[in-house]
C-alpha cells in the first residue's frame, strides 16, 4: 500500500513519523474515517467539517486546505485501487521534545492518510447483526472531539469479544451514551427511531446525521432524547451507525435477544436507504 505522511507519497513500510510526535507520547492527535463505495468517498464534506471542529476545540493548526485533503483522499483511493473501504486521515499537534506544555505556534502539525480496503455492504454484520454488551462509559469528558485516545473503546471491544459479543455499549448514569466506535440508536415498538441528543458525551456521528436526514425524509420518527439500557434491552430493535459499518443491526444486548434474534425490519430498511441515498 502506498500511504501519505507529511507531503509525500510513499510505501507504508517506508513511512516515518518521529518517536516525539505528540500523537504518539499525549494522544495528542485527531482523526476521521471517510467510508468508500465504487471508489467514491461518502460524506467527504461532512468529515472536513468535523475535523475543523475538532482542530479548533484543541486549538490545532490546520496547515492544509480541505482541496488538498480531497486530492490527497482521492489520490489514495486510486493508487490503491480501493472499490469499498475507507480511507484514515490523523492529524496530531505535530513532534518537539516531551513536555506537558507546548507552543503550539512551534509545532508543525503531522498528517497521516492511509486506505483499507473491505466490503462494507456485503459483510457478516449486516447479514447476521451484532451481540452488544453494556459496560460503564468511563471516557474523558470531551467524547464529541474525535481524538486518537482511543484504548478504552478498545479495550471495551475487547472485552465484548471475551464475553462471546461483537461490540460495547458504553452507558453512564443508567443511560446509553454510544458504542466503542459508532452511535447507538433504538427503535421503539410503534417504530420510531430514538438516539441520543449530541453533547460532549457522544461523538456527533456523519453516518448519525445522514441517517436521520433520510429518515426523516422517509417518514420514520425520530425521538432525540437519551434512553437507558433497560429500555435497549427491552426495544423492538436497536442499531449501530458509523462510517465503517453504516446501519449495524444489533440482536443482542447483555444476552437478551431483540427482534427474535436477528436484523430487525425497520433497521434492514433503514440500512438500505442510507446506502441508496449515500451513493
Ligand atoms: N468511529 N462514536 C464513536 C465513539 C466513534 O468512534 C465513531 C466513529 C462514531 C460514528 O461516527 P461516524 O458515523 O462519523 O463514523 C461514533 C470510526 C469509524 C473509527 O473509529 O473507526
Amino acid at each position: 500500500r502506498t500511504v501519505y505522511v507529511n507531503g509525500a507519497y510513499v510505501p507504508e513500510n517506508e513511512a516515518k513519523v518521529s518517536v516525539f510526535d505528540r500523537g504518539f507520547l499525549f494522544g495528542d492527535g485527531i482523526y476521521e474515517v471517510a467510508a468508500v463505495l465504487g471508489s467514491k468517498l461518502i460524506d467527504f464534506p461532512a468529515h472536513m467539517a468535523r475535523l475543523h471542529r475538532s482542530a479548533d476545540e484543541l486549538g490545532m493548526r490546520f496547515t492544509v486546505s480541505d482541496d488538498e485533503l480531497l486530492a490527497i483522499h482521492r489520490e489514495l483511493v486510486s493508487r490503491n485501487n480501493v472499490d469499498e473501504g475507507m480511507v484514515y486521515l490523523q492529524m496530531t499537534r505535530g513532534a518537539i521534545d516531551r513536555d506537558f506544555l507546548f507552543d503550539t505556534e512551534k509545532l508543525t502539525p503531522t498528517l497521516v492518510l492511509f486506505t483499507q480496503s473491505r466490503p462494507l455492504i456485503d459483510t457478516a454484520t449486516a447479514k447476521n447483526g451484532l451481540k452488544i454488551i453494556s459496560i460503564p462509559d468511563l471516557r474523558w469528558g470531551r467524547c464529541d472531539i474525535k481524538t486518537v485516545q482511543l484504548l478504552y473503546p478498545s479495550l471495551g471491544k475487547m472485552e465484548a469479544k471475551s464475553r462471546g459479543a461483537d461490540d460495547a455499549w458504553m452507558v453512564r448514569d443508567g443511560m446509553v451514551t454510544e458504542g466503542t466506535s459508532n452511535n447507538a440508536f433504538i427503535v421503539t415498538r410503534e417504530g420510531s427511531i430514538v438516539t441520543r441528543p449530541l453533547s460532549n458525551s457522544i461523538l456527533p456521528g456523519i453516518t448519525r446525521a445522514a441517517l436521520m436526514t433520510y429518515a426523516a425524509k422517509s417518514g420514520t420518527k425520530i425521538e432525540e432524547r437519551e434512553f437507558s439500557i433497560e429500555e435497549a434491552r427491552d426495544a423492538a430493535e436497536a442499531f449501530i451507525t458509523s462510517a465503517s459499518v453504516f446501519v449495524g443491526p444489533v440482536i443482542s444486548i447483555d444476552g437478551v435477544e431483540l427482534s427474535g434474534g436477528k436484523p430487525g425490519p425497520v433497521t434492514l430498511a433503514l440500512r438500505k436507504t442510507y446506502i441508496e441515498e449515500s451513493l
